[in-house]
């Protein structure tokens, strides 16, 4: 009993005293971009077109105020600019994506485009140089648009395209790095790509399309994981996952069963889709139902959804080494009693709205919502297993100003839930990533919305870089691993 009370004791003193509220030494913060969003140089030494590339310039009033990335931040020609950024911040990582077309400008592994590769090279032998991991997206939506005309992700080629791409990646650059990302938010490319059409190839075919790229992305995946695993692993000792964007969903009354089954429907169909078969197997449950329901209702023969073969769902399940996820924000779920037109939104059975009361930030999208990060975090470890979690992405989006004191605010107030979660549930996360270095090419937002720690300056050709109050914050918090800035 003494002994007992005395570790209790012993507990509650070292609870109390603050010391629970601090980062312990081997949780890892970053700091992320990707190629098309910071790179520029898009036709430069023989990069050739990807799917954004074409969709901006044969549609420039999709984006706003007519912007293009054809130089966004330059960065193709600044790498000892972006290293010395990043140094200053005290990151453990950066992460950032490679270019496809601009290392396989045929999109094939039958030519490589030696100053594509060199340009990556030259980086992460830099931030090596520097201490700095690089942690690698293969594919964050730059398609090759020679690959797209082949089919894209609604061909089945797309496995082998995208394996042999991942293959080449590892042996190229594979020694110096340690975590690689297969795909970013497969939901942006499956389902705003070739569901919705919002996003390039812009390609409707919602309810069917979509599901279908979600298919051979799955597989694709799977496969470079499986390359690494088998041909790279043991020497190369790096780690290979896939990155899913969450928002939390909560049901708009929380009493209700309509109400969280609306909530449960939307975070599998907008998340767990792409989750599910990696880190469980197979499709979620009430996705799987409710398609085969409506199909059947529609005089489809089978459901569209592709049913997995029992090979598959093995060849799928557990090609991950740690649970990669972007969170920005929460939705409130309620049910859709109207039936709408053929498509995700009607399958889903769902909507989604925002509490007007939520403080937004600049991308309509964006409420600071840190509460539904901690409802996540523990959702995640209590659906798929208590995995290891690497937050990928969060960040708050303004319209560029240097005191930038509600981002500081955002990220405060989500690293401060993470150590809750942390605390009160046992959720295993291991890193944190800020969105992003510096301001960039925020897709159809254009240059209006700003998620960067650094300004860049978009009217001035040399694209001059200035740092910003959070970027001085995010690095006190690194160096006291405090979300203060600094402990009592
Ligand atoms: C819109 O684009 C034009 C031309 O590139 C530029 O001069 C202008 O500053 C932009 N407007 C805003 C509000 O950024
Ligand atoms: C790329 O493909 C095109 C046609 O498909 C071919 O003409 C060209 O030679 C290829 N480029 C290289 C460098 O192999
Ligand atoms: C839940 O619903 C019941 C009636 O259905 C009601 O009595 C109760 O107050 C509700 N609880 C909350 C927390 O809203
Ligand atoms: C978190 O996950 C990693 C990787 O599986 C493991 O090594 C570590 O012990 C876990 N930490 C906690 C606190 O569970």
């Amino acid at each position: 009993m003494i002994s007992r009370l005395a570790l209790f004791v012993i507990f509650a003193f070292v609870s109390g005293s603050g010391a629970s509220k601090k980062f312990t030494d081997d949780f890892l913060f970053g700091v992320a971009t990707s190629a098309y969003q910071i790179e520029g140089g898009w036709k430069d030494d023989g990069k050739s077109e990807s799917i954004w590339d074409r969709f901006i310039h044969e549609n420039p009033k999709r984006i706003w105020n007519q912007s293009s990335a054809d130089i966004a931040c330059d960065s193709y020609h600044k790498v000892e600019e972006d290293i010395e950024m990043i140094k200053a911040l005290g990151v453990d990582y950066y992460r950032f994506s490679l270019s496809w077309p601009r290392i396989l400008p045929n999109g094939t592994t039958d030519y490589v485009n030696k100053k594509g590769v060199e340009y990556y090279r030259k980086l992460i032998k830099g931030l090596r140089k520097n201490n700095i991991e690089a942690m690698v997206t293969l594919f964050h939506w730059d398609l090759p648009q020679v690959l797209q005309d082949q089919g894209g992700f609604l061909s089945e080629k797309i496995i082998k395209w995208f394996s042999d791409y991942a293959r080449l990646c590892f042996k190229l650059f594979g020694d110096d790095v340690k975590t690689w990302i297969t795909f970013n938010e497969p939901k942006q490319t499956c389902l705003m790509g070739y569901g919705l059409a919002v996003l390039p190839p812009n390609i409707p075919g919602s309810g069917i399309g979509d599901y279908k790229c979600t298919y051979y992305l799955l597989k694709a995946h799977a496969e470079a994981w499986h390359i690494y695993d088998k041909e790279f692993r043991e020497k190369q000792k790096g780690r290979i996952s896939i990155v899913v964007d969450y928002s939390w969903w909560e049901p708009l009354i929380t009493n209700n069963t309509a109400f969280t089954e609306a909530a449960e429907s939307g975070i599998q169909f907008m998340s767990g889709l792409y989750a599910n078969p990696v880190y469980l197997g197979d499709w979620p449950k009430i996705v799987k139902s409710r398609v085969a329901e409506l199909s059947k209702k529609e005089g489809e023969k089978k459901s569209r959804l592709p049913e997995f073969t029992k090979e598959e769902i093995v060849r799928i399940r557990g090609t991950y080494d740690f649970f990669g996820v972007n969170y920005y924000t929460s939705v409130l779920a309620l049910p859709n009693l109207i039936p709408l037109p053929r498509g995700i939104l009607n399958d889903r059975g769902c909507f989604q709205i925002q509490s007007p009361e939520w403080e937004g930030g600049k991308s309509l999208w964006l409420k600071v919502t840190p509460w539904g990060l901690k409802k996540l975090l523990k959702y995640l470890k209590d659906t798929y297993k208590n995995p290891e979690i690497i937050i990928t992405e969060n960040g708050y989006s303004d319209t560029g100003e240097l005191e930038d004191d509600k981002r500081i605010s955002y990220i405060k107030q989500h690293l401060n839930v993470i150590l809750e979660a942390r605390d009160e549930y046992g959720v295993n996360v291991s890193a944190y990533t800020v969105w992003s270095l510096m301001d960039n090419f925020e897709w159809i937002d254009g240059y209006q919305s700003r998620f960067g720690l650094y300004h860049v300056d978009f009217s001035d050709p040399k694209r001059k870089r200035t740092i910003k109050k959070s970027a001085l914050y995010y690095r006190d918090v690194i160096k006291t691993r405090c979300p203060e800035g600094k402990c009592e």
